[in-house]
């Protein structure tokens, strides 16, 4: 299967997939990265593709006169490498519904909260404030609403007292990267299906 993901920072989930496919191969893995895509220049997850000779793309939203056209430019390039599956690994845009007509079904995303608790852009800071005793993260497919598509996959994560955000985010990332390469592959492998809510992973 062939595997598009969309970045917006560190790509260091990126990098687990990476490393993955590279100790594991291709074949036995069940997907391949083809192509990583961003919303802005310079960032380390752009550096982690290139590094593994990965070709890239960037839509950056400023670059465009709407919203509408950047999605449809977003879906574009990503299309070019016609994915079987879309992931999205810490890109921190909302795609619109272009991209979702095109992609929607078999288009994933990592959020680092058990939704639906703490959705959005803060979802780490946001369970730390609130004093929540355990967090975690969420794989799940992406639908037109934010951090609301069909869950695949949770893991959990407990709150310390000592806990900041970057520490409680750190901890989160190691589920978080362990869940994103587990729920992928057998998404690749096995074939999946959403059934309003639930998703059967065969
Ligand atoms: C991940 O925790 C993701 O859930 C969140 O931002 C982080 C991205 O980390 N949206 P990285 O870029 O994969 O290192």
């Amino acid at each position: 299967k062939r595997l598009v993901v969309l970045v917006s920072g560190s790509g260091t989930n990126l990098q687990a997939l990476l490393d993955t496919i590279e100790t594991v191969g291709v074949e036995a893995y069940g997907a391949e990265i083809v192509a990583v895509g961003a919303d802005r220049e310079g960032i380390e997850g752009l550096a982690r593709a290139e590094r593994a000779g990965i070709p890239t793309f960037v839509r950056k939203v400023k670059d465009y006169g709407t919203r509408e056209e950047w999605d449809a430019a977003l879906a574009e390039a990503t299309a070019a490498h016609e994915p079987d599956l879309v992931v999205s690994a810490g890109f921190m845009k909302i795609v619109g519904r272009e991209f979702l007509a095109r992609f929607g079904g078999r288009f994933v995303n990592t959020h680092p909260a058990l939704l639906p608790s703490f959705p959005g852009a803060h979802g780490v800071r946001d369970a730390l404030a609130y004093g929540a005793r355990v967090t975690g993260c969420t794989v799940h497919f992406v639908d037109d609403g934010v951090d609301t598509g069909p869950i695949i996959a949770q893991g959990v994560v407990e709150i310390r007292d000592e806990d900041d955000e970057s520490a409680l985010h750190e901890r989160i990332k190691e589920v978080e990267r362990r869940l994103l390469v587990e729920v992928v592959g057998r998404l690749a492998r096995n074939g999946y299906r959403i059934e309003g809510r639930k998703v059967v992973i065969q």
